[in-house]
């Protein structure tokens, strides 16, 4: 049996557990936000669906993968 443990943007090496608090702090509710201040997310996209959930739920981790096509369930209401 195989697990997996999604916590970061590989790209740019940052944690959902510090990239999402610093997100709060900065009033950013938007995976775009977020790219534009950490630049997480920027690069290949693939932490993006993980990014726009951990935004709407404050999860900084996830055992299960996430599509692209799951990108828009997840991303937060626009008058959010
Ligand atoms: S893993 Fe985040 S942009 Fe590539």
């Amino acid at each position: 049996m195989s697990s997996i443990r999604v916590d970061r943007c590989l790209c740019t090496r940052q944690t959902f557990a510090k990239l999402l608090p610093a997100a709060r702090a900065a009033g950013v509710t938007t995976s775009e936000e977020l790219g534009r201040l950490t630049g997480a997310g920027t690069h290949c996209g693939m932490c993006r669906p993980y990014l726009c959930r951990g935004l709407k739920t404050g999860e900084t981790y996830f055992t299960s993968l996430l599509a692209q096509g799951q990108l828009e369930a997840v991303k937060p209401d626009a008058n959010d």
